[in-house]
């Protein structure tokens, strides 16, 4: 296992679309392995591989407090949404800074697992925007973009931790 190197706005790689997988191997297991160990060294609650400079379509979730509810996606594809939820929005390729999202408070998820059996999951609050966060990267696309006036739009962490108190 070994912690990857992030790969932060402005970086191509985190523009395109990732690919489908059609096989699962050895080095894509520890690619897997990687990912989950790179976004937990990092306290974030997902990454998807292109985050890590890989264009493959799999993205890890713990959206636990303990950070022991490890959830594989490959392929994953949003089959329903519904409802609606707004708050602030972080990403470990945008550091130290979050900006607040609208998104839809429920999702339903079908994906393959770690031996490329399909699952369907449904998700809420939290677990449905990392769903939808993190599926979006897999197109190229970040959360920034739904940010009122975009990257102008982002506040800063600090700046966040101090409003709250
Ligand atoms: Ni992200």
């Amino acid at each position: 296992m070994a912690i990857r190197n992030i790969r932060i706005m402005g970086d191509e790689v985190l523009t395109k679309r990732c690919k489908e997988i059609t096989t699962m191997t050895p080095r894509l297991k520890m690619l897997i392995e990687d990912m989950a160990e790179t976004m937990y060294d990092a306290n974030g609650v997902g990454l998807a591989a292109c985050q890590v400079g890989v264009l493959k379509r799999i993205v890890v979730i713990d959206v636990s407090e303990e950070g022991n509810d490890l959830m594989v996606f490959i392929n994953p594809e949003i089959i329903e949404t519904d409802g609606e939820q707004e708050g602030y929005e972080g990403c470990l390729s945008v550091p130290d800074k979050s900006g607040w999202v609208k998104r839809p408070n429920r999702v339903v998820v079908k994906a393959l697992n770690e031996d490329l059996q399909p699952f369907t999951l449904e998700g809420e609050g939290l677990l449905a925007r990392a769903i939808l966060h993190e599926c979006e990267h897999l197109d190229g696309h970040l959360y920034v973009e739904h940010v009122e006036g975009g990257e102008q739009g982002l506040i800063s962490n600090e700046k966040l931790r101090t409003e709250e108190e």
